[in-house]
Parts: structure tokens; C-alpha cells; sequence
């Protein structure tokens, strides 16, 4: 069944057209992976669907209902949370500030122990500036401060950008956790190895507009996704 239902969806920045006609779906359960270049407008739909970007054009439904322009504040009540690029937590705030900052009312408090034993780190953390965290915990607390909102769908951008190897294990890891306790996610991220081995789905992005779409188990094998991506990685 379909959570999210993006039909349409275009952003410009001026002159400048971002996302083409973008359609895409995540369905309830699934872990769908938004790939591609640099430029390709991968954020810029993360922002608009998260409703931090109003969109020139398109549709987005949530279950059904319309939530295109509507405010991200009232998209999170709704049930859409977004990590953003970059992370953006407050680095001279305290780790549990941090948290408490990200709290909705009727939602989960911010020392929800499932949040620990997700993240067991943070735990240890909490009395520390965010600012003096690695990447890999930073990541973790941006992780941590949507799961407050006690999402359905949450859009994460570049998680495993910077990250070690290490760190990247113990983030995806966490993705998968969510979603088997029936978290929906929509994952940017710019390996297409990586976003094979994490992704149910896989929307492939060039130049603000979709070029490929399918299942990670089937992109995994064909020759004309691994031209459109893994030719040029391999080269990396
Ligand atoms: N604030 C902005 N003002 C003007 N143009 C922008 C702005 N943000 C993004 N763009 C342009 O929109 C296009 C898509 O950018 P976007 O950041 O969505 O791509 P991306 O796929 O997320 O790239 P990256 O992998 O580098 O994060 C690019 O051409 C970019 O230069
Ligand atoms: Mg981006």
C-alpha cells in the first residue's frame, strides 16, 4: 500500500528547474533509495515532499491526503519527518538539548529509551556539546531527534556522507531497525552500491529527473544500471 504518493513534483530556484516532473512512491514498509549524481535534485525533492521547499508543480499525498505546501511543522504532526542534508543539529547546544529541542507535543520524550537502545552512545553523550561529536554520532542524533517526532515516513538526505565504514554500518543498521518496527524510509544517498545493499526500491536521479526506477534485487543485475551508475563509481 502506498504511503507516499509523489506525482508530478517539480522545483525551481528561479530560472533554475531543480526536479523535472519527478513520480515516485513508498510504499508502507519500505526502504526506497533516492540516487544520483551531484545536482540531480535529489534534495531539492527530499525538501519540497518534507515541506521545507515549496514545489512550482505536483502532487504528494500521504495516505491518501494531500500534503503538498503544507508546512513542515505540520507535516511532522502529520507523520513526515526529515533529516536533512548536512545533519543540522545545533552544535553548541548539548546532545540532550538537542533532543529536548526536537520533542512534539504527544509525541516520544526525549529520553525515550528506545532512542538509547537504538543509538546507546547518545546515552553517554548527553552532557556534550553536538558540536564535539564525530560525524558518525552527530548522524546519529539527527537520526535521533526525527525518531522523536515518532514518524511514519522518514526522509533521510546523504546519511552516510563523511562517514567511515564503521559508522556507516551502525547508521544503516539503524535505518532497518526503523523500518522493521514500521518506520517508512526514503534514503538519499549517492553509492548506488550502497543504496543496493539498504534499499527495497531504487529511483535513480540525473539532471532533476528520474532515468531509472526498480527494485534493488533486479537493478542489482541489469547492465543498464550499472552503466548509468556503477561505470562511473567504479572509477572512484
Ligand atoms: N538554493 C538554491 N538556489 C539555486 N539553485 C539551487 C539551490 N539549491 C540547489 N540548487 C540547484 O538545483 C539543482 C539540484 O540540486 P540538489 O541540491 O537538489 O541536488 P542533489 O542531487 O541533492 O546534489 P548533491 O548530491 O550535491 O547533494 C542543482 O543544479 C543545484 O545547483
Ligand atoms: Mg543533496
Amino acid at each position: 500500500m502506498n504511503l507516499l504518493s509523489v506525482k508530478g513534483l517539480s522545483v525551481r530556484y528561479g530560472p533554475i528547474i531543480a526536479v523535472r516532473h519527478l513520480d515516485l512512491d513508498v510504499d508502507v514498509g519500505e526502504i526506497v533509495c533516492l540516487v544520483g549524481p551531484n545536482g540531480a535534485g535529489k534534495s531539492s525533492s527530499t525538501l519540497a515532499i518534507a515541506g521545507a521547499l515549496l514545489p512550482s508543480a505536483g502532487t504528494i499525498h500521504l495516505d491518501g491526503k494531500d500534503i503538498a505546501r503544507q508546512p513542515a511543522e505540520r507535516l511532522a504532526m502529520a507523520g513526515v519527518s526529515l533529516v536533512p542534508e548536512g545533519r543540522r543539529i545545533f552544535g553548541r547546544m548539548t546532545v540532550q538539548d538537542n533532543l529536548i529541542a526536537a520533542c512534539l507535543p504527544g509525541r516520544r520524550p526525549f529520553d525515550d529509551p528506545e532512542i538509547f537502545s537504538l543509538f546507546p552512545i547518545l546515552r553517554e553523550r548527553m552532557g556534550q556539546f553536538a558540536g564535539l561529536l564525530s560525524g558518525g554520532e552527530q548522524q546519529q542524533l539527527a537520526i535521533a531527534r526525527a525518531m522523536l517526532r515518532k514518524p511514519r515516513l522518514m526522509i533521510v538526505d546523504e546519511p552516510s556522507l563523511g562517514l567511515s565504514p564503521r559508522f556507516v554500518d551502525i547508521v544503516f543498521g539503524a535505518l532497518r531497525q526503523l523500518r522493521n518496527q514500521g518506520v517508512s524510509l526514503l534514503v538519499v544517498e549517492q553509492s548506488a552500491r550502497r543504496a543496493l545493499g539498504l534499499a527495497d526500491r531504487i529511483y535513480l536521479m540525473r539532471s532533476g529527473e528520474v532515468v531509472m526506477t526498480g527494485r534493488s534485487g533486479s537493478l542489482a543485475q541489469d547492465p543498464e544500471f550499472e552503466a548509468a551508475y556503477f561505470g562511473k563509481e567504479a572509477a572512484r
